[in-house]
């Protein structure tokens, strides 16, 4: 499932709030409902295949200090992405390889790098069928472009996804992450449904039962 571009909400504070200043608010107000709300919003959109905004909402809420691995911090990974561009970076951890691209048409997908067959890096093709794809070089190993589905080759897995969106200003983040073969809200579930009960309830994640509202 692909994050597609379309015109985001201003940062909250406005539209000229300083965006570091708008993410630290919402770290601070991370439990509050307007947060939770938009938070609805960013998921909504994210499993509609649409695009993201008030990203910084979304850093807020899927991480917290203390929270579990599974809920990596958002990252910054660039003040922008042009369609056909593709950017090598890491995440969640200093030695996760990972790649984002933005698609011609302007969907922004992003996965891990790291090949699922023997772990080689996985490389990004522009040229190659009609959106360009992801490939392995140590034994040919292909992979959607859009789904990040094994096209080609020995890997047994499609690569993990790595959830990117973009912010008002343009800059580019990866939030989160999925296993193999995951979807994305499946994923956002997944990882907050312990770190953070009550939005995974508000958000009909399967499990999810938020304090307060047991029988
Ligand atoms: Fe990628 Fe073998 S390590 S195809």
């Amino acid at each position: 499932m692909s994050v597609t571009e379309q015109p985001a909400p201003p940062p909250p504070g406005g539209p000229d709030a300083d965006p570091a200043q708008a993410a630290l608010h919402d770290r601070i107000s991370a439990d509050s409902l307007t947060t939770r709300r938009d938070y609805l919003r960013i998921v909504v959109t994210v499993s509609g295949g649409l695009a993201v905004g008030g990203l910084a909402v979304a850093g807020g809420v899927l991480h917290r200090h203390g929270d579990s691995e599974d809920a990596p911090a958002p990252k910054r990974i660039a003040d922008q992405l042009l369609p056909g561009e593709s950017l090598a970076f890491r995440y969640p951890g200093d030695e996760d390889r990972a790649v984002a691209v933005r698609l011609k048409d302007g969907s922004l997908v992003g996965y891990s790098a790291v090949c699922t067959h023997l772990a080689c890096a996985v490389l990004w093709r522009k040229e190659r069928g009609t959106e360009g794809e992801l490939y392995c070089p140590c034994h040919e190993g292909i992979f959607d472009a859009r789904t990040g589905e094994v096209t080609a080759g020995p890997p047994p897995r499609a690569l993990p996804k790595v959830v990117i969106v973009e912010e008002g200003d343009g800059s580019v983040w990866a939030i989160g992450t999925t296993r193999s073969g995951e979807s994305i809200e499946k994923g956002l579930c997944r990882q907050i449904v312990d770190a953070r009960p009550e939005i995974a309830a508000d958000l009909g994640c399967p499990g999810a039962q938020a304090p307060g509202r047991q029988a």
